[in-house]
């Protein structure tokens, strides 16, 4: 049984979303182009793949290869990932020059390579660095300033010590939002998320908007996610890839609508409108390269799973892009 009770979406500073459901970073998928399509579809607000603080520093030429916002791409958050409090200042001062309407720093990346170098999730057993890095980007900027953290960096500590010193002083510097991801750095994706910790940083953070993360793999999931542990908003990750009618179908189900799948011809249609942006934006050589990685994941909603997944991942020398749009989405 569906509670039909309204939800306010929730504002990040003064950017009010019109719905409580965003698209999560996804290094390597939310370019701009699935950003553009998810917004399409009902994605209140986007973020940037994780970008280092020394790349976006290095030149601006490197800059705009890392960073593209159409002007239809807003509201949007920069995320950026580092540790030397001077430099994620000036990464972040560029990131809202070029474009960005809310800077979000990353200390939540599992991923081996950040960790050793310090980075990302390796800040959620390094309160004191990572306290520095935000007094720096607050001080730094007029945007709205967020952060993505994880409950722990271990996955035995239940004092969540350092989480909460981070986020505390997320909001003491001013912070518009946290999101908070409900596993430890040392899970990175495995076992389940806490929710229950969601439902208790709501409890110590009543008046903060707070963001939800971690299995939410179905519009359910996150109208599940939204009344049970409190949280303002909820950050659709895995769920939203290779299927961006999550967001509508999350805005359905919370107004008491059935949420339903697409049919053929709105897969047709969206996969149509993403190829013509890879086009458009990554030329006729990559483009369809880019295509074919989204295709992989589109492929989940289609019927026929397995074979549209094998077309694509054969596309280059099969039959491209068009002919597999011919012979599988032809409804
Ligand atoms: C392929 C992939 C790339 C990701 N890239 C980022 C990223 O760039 N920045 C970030 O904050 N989180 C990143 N995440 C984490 C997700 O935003 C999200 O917090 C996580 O997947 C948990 O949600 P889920 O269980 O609903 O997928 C990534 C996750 C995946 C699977």
């Amino acid at each position: 049984m569906i509670d039909p009770t309204p939800v306010a979406p929730p504002r990040i500073g003064p950017v009010q979303l019109p719905s409580a459901a965003v698209l999560a970073p996804l290094a390597g998928y939310t370019d701009h182009t699935y950003r553009l399509i998810c917004r399409s579809l009902g994605a209140a607000y986007c973020a940037t793949e994780v970008t280092l603080d020394s790349s976006i520093n290095l030149s601006p030429k490197l800059r705009r290869k890392l960073i593209h916002i159409p002007p239809a791409d807003h509201p949007i958050a920069g995320q950026i990932m580092g540790r030397e409090a001077a430099s994620m200042a000036t990464a972040a001062r560029h990131l809202a020059a070029m474009g960005c309407d809310v800077i979000d720093l990353n200390f939540a990346c599992p991923v081996r390579k950040a960790l050793r170098r310090r980075r990302g999730g390796h800040m959620m057993r390094d309160a004191e660095t990572a306290v520095a890095v935000l007094r720096a980007v607050a001080a730094a900027i007029d945007l709205p300033l967020t952060v993505k953290l994880r409950k722990s960096f271990h996955e035995e500590d239940t004092a969540h010590d350092a989480f909460w010193r981070i986020a505390e002083t997320a909001f003491d510097v001013g912070a518009a939002a946290i999101c908070v991801h409900g596993r430890s750095v040392e899970a990175a994706y495995r076992g389940p998320a806490d929710w229950a910790f969601l439902a208790e940083v709501k409890r110590r953070f009543p008046d903060r908007v707070v963001f939800g993360s971690g299995d939410l793999l179905t519009a359910a999931d996150g109208v599940r996610m939204l009344r049970t542990t409190g949280v303002d908003g909820v950050s659709f990750a895995r769920g939203a890839l290779g299927n961006p009618w999550i967001f509508r179908q999350f805005d359905d189900l919370l107004a008491g609508r059935d949420g339903a799948d697409p049919d053929l011809p709105e897969q047709r249609r969206i996969l149509e409108m993403h190829y013509a942006l890879c086009l458009e934006s990554f030329g006729p050589k990559d483009g369809p390269r880019m295509m074919n990685r989204f295709g992989i994941r589109y492929a989940r909603s289609h019927p026929r799973t397995k074979a549209v997944r094998t077309a694509f991942i054969n596309s280059d020398h099969g039959q491209g892009i068009p002919g597999i749009l011919e012979t599988f989405y032809d409804a």
